[in-house]
């Protein structure tokens, strides 16, 4: 296993805003069009607009850049906030599917998209409730 001697934020390694924007555009480009995730997607308003710019928000913040979703909203609690919907592993799958696709649209470092891949496994995993 190789360790990342690199100490820049995640956001920092993306490129900043820019390409972040262009991941979650491309995220839920491929959620609105892959056949496979339509049951998440129907979960989603029929305008993804305002999941877009929230998930970008959130994930500045989270990659280390500005806290732009807390400063606007306060905590995310986002477990809480996907209790709504029924998440299980398919749906965890589906989500990470869409992630997949946009980091290998988006991300050309190979490292940094496997990097964010795992960390965002794990964000997605622990959004589950449901067993399976
Ligand atoms: C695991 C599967 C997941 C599913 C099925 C899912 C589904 C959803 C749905 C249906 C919404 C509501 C969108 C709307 O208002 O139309 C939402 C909101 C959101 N999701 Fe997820 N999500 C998942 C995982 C994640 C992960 C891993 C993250 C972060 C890395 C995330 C971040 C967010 C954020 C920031 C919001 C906006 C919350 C708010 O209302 O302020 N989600 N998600």
């Amino acid at each position: 296993m190789q360790i990342s001697s690199d100490s820049r934020t995640l956001y920092e390694r993306i490129g900043g805003e820019a390409p972040l924007r262009r991941l979650v555009q491309s995220f839920y480009r491929h959620m609105d069009e892959l056949r496979e995730t339509q049951t998440i997607r129907w979960m989603h308003a029929d305008n993804l607009q305002s999941a877009e710019n929230k998930l970008f928000m959130f994930l500045s913040g989270w990659m280390g850049g500005p806290s732009l979703y807390i400063e606007q909203f306060g905590h995310p609690r986002l477990r809480m906030r996907h209790m709504p919907f029924s998440i299980g592993e398919s749906e965890r799958d589906q989500w990470m599917l869409c992630m997949k696709h946009a980091l290998d649209d988006v991300i050309e470092d190979q490292n940094l998209r496997d990097e964010l891949y795992a960390s965002l496994y794990g964000v997605a995993d622990f959004m589950r409730n449901q067993p399976e």
